[in-house]
């Protein structure tokens, strides 16, 4: 048996805690305030602390009750340190702290990112599916808070090679439904209006299309649909919902695929994997899969849907190959020292 690691993610507004034993998840909790912020049409920092605060212990005590383990019973606890929202970050590293002291046990600090770039890999309790990670691989990471292009030049060893400059392309798809007035977050409900649009109806300009570089940028869209929609008459908007939310969405995830098929031009990978909320979405998986077969790569996405979101059970199974690498913080010293990095930023080449 792997060592069991207890890992815990409050980045954003999903409070998670997971058991896992090297790929494999025993148990995994996800207690969502999605329904809480939809007042307000984003998360709202201080809420989602004091809800974090509220949630924790519950979480802990329900994950711990479906593997039928004690806290005594764990090898290591994992918690993510960043990047994230600083006040929910802090309740999962305070937390983990306490773990760690009270009942001796190594800790180990997670990247929020590095957890999306192995979501792919990680396994239900039985062991399934199995999936050999063959380095070097690139990784794609979209979700509301991140679009990232990462090269993964052997385990654990990152190099960011495109990034968002302003806003992530999950954030641009929710500010354009709500815009629209579908609602926070609204990712998932624009791309079911988008499948009965036309994405041809409306011209976006597909972002960051003539650059050289591979990163990503949608705050200009985000205009675009700003001044699309303060030039139609209101009259016609609810009969254009479907082209205007299909047409935005091509022209984002068209963006996506351009820097994609640039980096597999480049690189020569053999495995890709898709990790990040955005990662729900059958446009991106299907140009995704399309495009890395096209260069005769193998296309990884997250086996479970739960896997693309925020979740505790990918931060444990990162955790469990930094045990095995002794990347952990054993002295009280190390361990109270760990701080929340809200903007941590995953570089870290390890050749
Ligand atoms: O990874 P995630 O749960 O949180 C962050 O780390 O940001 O990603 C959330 C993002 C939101 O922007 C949400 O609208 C988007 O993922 N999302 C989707 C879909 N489901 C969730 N975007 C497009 N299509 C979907 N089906
Ligand atoms: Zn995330």
């Amino acid at each position: 048996m792997k060592p069991l690691i207890l890992a815990i993610d409050t980045s954003c507004d999903e409070t998670s805690i997971a058991i896992t034993s090297g790929a494999r998840v025993i148990s995994n909790v996800i207690f969502s305030q999605t329904q809480l912020h939809k007042q307000f049409g984003g998360v709202y920092p201080i809420m989602a602390k004091a809800e974090h605060q509220s949630k924790i212990q519950p979480a802990i005590s329900l994950a711990l009750a479906r593997a039928r383990l004690k806290l005594q019973d764990i090898t290591a606890v994992a918690v993510t340190y960043g990047p994230g929202l600083a006040p929910a970050l802090e309740v999962g590293i305070q937390t983990t702290k306490q773990i760690a002291t009270e009942f001796n046990k190594p800790l180990i600090p997670v990247d929020h990112i590095e957890g999306h770039i192995y979501s792919a890999f990680v396994q239900n309790s039985k062991g399934n599916p199995k999936r050999d990670i063959k380095y070097p691989f690139l990784a794609l990471v979209v979700s509301g808070g991140h679009t990232e292009l990462i090269m993964v030049a052997s385990e654990l060893s990152y190099k960011i090679i495109g990034e968002k400059l302003d806003d992530a392309a999950g954030e641009a798809l929710d500010k354009a439904a709500r815009m629209l007035g579908l609602g926070y977050p609204g990712g998932a409900v624009l791309e079911k209006i988008a499948m009965k649009g036309n994405i041809h109806a409306y011209k976006f300009p597909i972002p960051m299309q003539g650059t050289n570089s591979y990163d990503f940028s949608y705050s200009g869209i985000k205009t675009a649909m700003k001044r699309t929609l303060a030039i139609t008459p209101p009259e016609e908007i609810p009969g254009q919902l479907p082209h205007l939310a299909a047409s935005y969405q091509h022209a984002i995830m068209k963006s996506i695929e351009i820097k994609l098929e640039k980096a597999l031009r480049y690189f020569a990978v053999k495995t890709v994997v898709l990790g990040g909320g955005v990662a729900h979405n059958k446009q991106l998986t299907q140009l995704f899969r399309k495009t890395v077969r096209a260069h005769d790569a193998i296309p990884f996405t997250p086996p479970f849907p739960y896997l693309c979101g925020d979740n505790a059970a990918m931060i444990g199974v990162v955790a469990g190959m930094k045990y095995a690498k002794n990347i952990v913080l054993y002295s009280k010293k190390e361990i109270e020292s760990l701080d929340r990095t809200p903007r941590a930023h995953l570089n870290t080449w390890v050749l």
